[in-house]
């Protein structure tokens, strides 16, 4: 009885020295988060209602499991104009991830924020904040993105202790004097572009690419320029000087390192020169001796093997002439016999002609295109088969399998990809029953996208471009992943006058000239990403008086101030996207400058997009938790 007695009342003890401890956390970080609210002018309503519960109606609150404190607290894009005043989010003492990236905070960064003691993740990008950077941090800061502001100033030497740093941006700030040597090995990203810093880059940091460090003029040594033999210009305090023959030596260094790099170039170029001297003359003598077998000559020349000694129909007159043409590493094993044979369904009717899907026995599924109004001839047809097959080795391209010329058919197969169309995705049957395609999808896509092209400039050369970037070619496979289709067709066509489809997505330049280029399709593309995140199709309707030019029209609403309406309504469920779709929008808008060379390459749009890619994974909840907050969501 009196064991009894005394657990009770040690058990009562324990609850009564608890659990107000417990309540009065959350309830601290409530009272800290209000002030902070009251504060801090915004755009968007937060919700923050005291008289609700913080965990589960707070927009942007995230608590531990036990309820007991906040854990995270992520408001990106919701229009904070001010200061970020201190002594109110500097007592959240449990908080571990804060992002309030890209609003509009100025002033000082109050270091209470950055020396909380749990804080892991801080992201303050795209903000103005200004003043030296702070002195001191948490001990557990994995990742520190304060890029895109106005902080002036040196970096400090305490980062130094950070050794838990992962990701280090400061990149577009006015920040000055040399890098102090921080040696951290954890460190994996790094970024201090576009400040003023100056000084040798120390050895620790050396590993990183030359692009953590451009846009400092005054900072030199590898990866960068070797620095100047005459005295660098300012070694600082805080960096422990080299001896002076330290640059010097690193400058030798790099100069044989050049020397031997150019060597190299030059040796392999002439090389290759030589090579491709070989191939053209082989290719030459082929043509000449073989006559009419053109098919052989090619063979040899682009690396590509025809389907062996299948012959598609017995009452053709020149068998050899009239073969599928198959490319290298296809397994698909059928002939166009079996291909006329095949059932068939039409999938769409394009500009360029009909596409069909055509299931063969063992129960092979291809897509066959049957083009309409080749301008071109046999040889530059087969030449630009022969590019495409190359062009198209990428996973974010339907890889064109075969292909099939003669004078009155000209037939091209790929493969068949069973989901559907981004256009019928974004467009089909709005308002139906269908669940609307998810944000991360969007981006997921989109990015898929962008790689492809990138990937097929890349290797198709300067002149090779995709030249029918829309929608309705973007397919989705089943990683739900996006592959771009079609490419390379321009050229041979002759290209319709008749207001189409594709109309919408073609670039100023294009339309005047009819010449495409790498910046005709990132305008396209850019007209893609547009589509993606307003809902709607580049033309509406070609008769319609409210017709509206995508680009234009978007940005005629972005111009007037607030870019939330330009949003396709079903993005509007999903939370905490706000500021990713600016992003994008941003990208979106980059890519249809009305100037070509404004326009951004395929490879830097991909980057874009993978650093909206990198903060949505690292600066939001799971897409599941995000979908969970609204029931109407289905996943798909
Ligand atoms: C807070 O919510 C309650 C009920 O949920 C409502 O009556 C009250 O007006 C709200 N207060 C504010 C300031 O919005
Ligand atoms: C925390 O709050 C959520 C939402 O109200 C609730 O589902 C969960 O059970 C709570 N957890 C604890 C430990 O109280
Ligand atoms: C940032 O702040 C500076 C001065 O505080 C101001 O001149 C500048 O316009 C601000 N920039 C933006 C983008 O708000
Ligand atoms: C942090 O670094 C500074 C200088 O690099 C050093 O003086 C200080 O003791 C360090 N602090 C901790 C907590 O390690
Ligand atoms: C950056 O700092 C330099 C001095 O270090 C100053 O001259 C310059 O005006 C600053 N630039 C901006 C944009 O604040
Ligand atoms: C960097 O730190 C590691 C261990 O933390 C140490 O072994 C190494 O010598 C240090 N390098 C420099 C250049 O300080
Ligand atoms: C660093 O930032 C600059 C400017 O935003 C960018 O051009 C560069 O590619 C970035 N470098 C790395 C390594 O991310
Ligand atoms: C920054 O470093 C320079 C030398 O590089 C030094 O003269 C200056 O005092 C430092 N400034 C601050 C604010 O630490």
């Amino acid at each position: 009885m009196k064991f009894c007695m005394s657990s009770v009342f040690y058990f009562l003890v324990i609850i009564t020295v608890f659990l107000p401890l417990i309540v009065a956390d959350l309830n601290s970080d409530k009272q800290a988060l209000l002030e902070f609210h009251a504060a801090v002018p915004h755009r968007r309503n937060l919700n923050w209602n005291s008289t609700n519960p913080i965990c589960t109606t707070w927009v942007g609150i995230t608590c531990t499991q036990d309820n007991s404190s906040v854990l995270a607290l992520r408001l990106p894009g919701v229009g904070f104009i001010g200061r970020i005043p201190s002594n109110t989010l500097g007592k959240l003492g449990s908080l571990k991830i804060l992002s309030l990236r890209s609003n509009r905070f100025n002033g000082d960064l109050p270091s209470d924020i950055t020396t909380l003691p749990s804080l892991q993740y801080l992201y303050l990008q795209h903000n103005n904040l200004t003043g030296d950077l702070p002195a001191s941090f948490s001990l557990q800061l994995n990742v520190l993105d304060l890029s895109f502001n106005s902080f002036t100033g040196n970096i400090s030497e305490t980062i130094q202790n950070l050794t838990s740093l992962t990701r280090l941006n400061l990149q577009n700030n006015n920040l000055s004097g040399a890098i102090p040597n921080l040696n951290l090995t954890r460190l994996k990203q790094l970024n201090l572009s576009y400040n003023q810093l100056s000084g040798p880059i120390p050895s620790s940091l050396q590993r990183f690419p030359s692009s953590s460090f451009i846009g400092n003029s005054l900072l030199c040594g590898p990866p960068l320029q070797a620095c100047s033999p005459s005295p660098s210009p300012s070694p600082s305090p805080t960096f422990s000087p080299p001896p002076p023959e330290f640059p010097k030596k690193q400058g030798s260094k790099k100069k044989l390192s050049l020397g031997v790099i150019i060597a190299i170039a030059v040796g392999g170029s002439v090389v290759l020169l030589l090579l491709a001297l070989i191939v053209l003359c082989c290719c030459l003598k082929k043509k000449d001796n073989g006559g009419r077998s053109v098919l052989k000559g090619k063979a040899s020349g682009g690396g590509r093997s025809e389907k062996p000694k299948e012959e598609f129909g017995s009452g053709v007159q020149e068998p050899e002439k009239n073969k599928l043409v198959f490319f290298e590493g296809c397994s698909y094993n059928f002939d166009l016999e079996d291909l006329l044979r095949a059932s068939a369904e039409v999938l769409g009717k394009g500009s360029y002609g009909t596409a069909y899907k055509a299931v063969l026995e063992e129960s092979t599924t291809v897509v066959v295109k049957r083009l309409k109004e080749v301008v071109v001839g046999k040889k530059d047809f087969e030449q630009q088969m022969e590019i495409i097959g190359r062009v198209g080795q990428h996973p974010n391209v339907v890889p064109l399998r075969a292909y099939y010329y003669s004078k009155d058919e000209k037939l091209l197969v790929y493969d068949y990809i069973p989901g559907g169309s981004l256009s019928t995705l974004l467009h089909g049957d709005r308002g139906g029953g269908r669940s609307p395609l998810d944000w991360e999808s969007r981006v997921k896509i989109s990015l898929g996208i962008a790689r492809g092209i990138s990937h097929v400039h890349s290797v198709g050369g300067p002149k090779f471009t995709h030249g029918n970037i829309k929608s309705s070619n973007v397919l989705i496979n089943q990683e739900h992943d996006g592959c771009i289709s079609d490419l390379g067709l321009t050229p041979l066509m002759n290209v319709p006058a008749t207001p189409s489809r594709s109309v919408g997505y073609r670039a100023p330049e294009v339309i005047e000239t009819r010449k495409h280029t790498h910046k005709s399709d990132v305008y396209s593309f850019g007209v893609l990403l547009l589509e993606m995140l307003t809902g709607k199709a580049p033309l509406q309707s070609p008769r319609r008086d409210d017709m509206v030019d995508l680009p234009r029209w978007v940005q005629s609403v972005v111009r007037e101030e607030w870019t939330a309406e330009v949003f396709d309504v079903e993005l509007m469920r999903f939370q905490n996207i706000e500021e990713e779709m600016v992003q994008m929008l941003q990208i979106a808008m980059a890519c249809v400058a009305k100037v070509a060379d404004m326009r951004p390459n395929m490879d830097e749009v991909v980057r874009m997009i993978e650093e909206v890619r990198q903060s949505d994974s690292e600066n939001r909840p799971s897409s599941e938790e995000n979908k969970s907050k609204d029931s109407n969501v289905q996943t798909p």
